[in-house]
């Protein structure tokens, strides 16, 4: 069964997570999508929590979130203690967040990317395998609580 992917981006990302998650849906994924529904102006942090809950209660076995730079819906999803949300704007990075780090959240920079990157990066990420070992070590070393 294919594994369940937790969506969310603000207005500036709204047209590349309908892109995304179409792309998704038809490599087989199950996208769950926390919003928003449209290019109206909105507030990323309204649907970042959401996504991000879906993935620390274990609804969603991982995350793909965007907004204009990126930067706003990482610092969102980074406030929750079970998240690992790393911000790729090349496939390199993508694979690097999910070797090295584990990142449970591919964070992309709508406005900064094109369509092709996008799927570039996402597939990077996609393929990754986390590496374990002394990335793991450091890991377990993140928390600050
Ligand atoms: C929206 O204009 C923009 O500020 C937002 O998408 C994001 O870049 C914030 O970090």
């Amino acid at each position: 069964m294919m594994e369940t992917i937790a969506m969310a981006s603000d207005h500036a990302g709204y047209t590349l997570k309908c892109a995304l998650k179409e792309y998704l849906n038809e490599k087989g994924y199950n996208v769950l999508d926390f919003g928003t529904d449209s290019e109206e102006s909105c507030d990323y942090p309204d649907y970042a929590h959401p996504a991000a809950l879906a993935v620390e209660n274990g609804e969603a076995a991982f995350g793909v979130a965007m907004c204009g730079t990126g930067n706003g819906i990482q610092i969102t999803l980074n406030k929750h203690q079970g998240i690992r949300a790393a911000l790729c704007w090349r496939p390199e990075l993508a694979a690097l967040a999910k070797e090295h780090n584990n990142a449970n959240f591919l964070v992309l920079p709508a406005r900064f990317v094109s369509y092709d990157e996008a799927i570039g990066i996402l597939n990077a990420y996609l393929e990754a395998k986390f590496e374990g070992g002394r990335h793991l070590r450091r890991i377990d070393k993140i928390s600050c609580r």
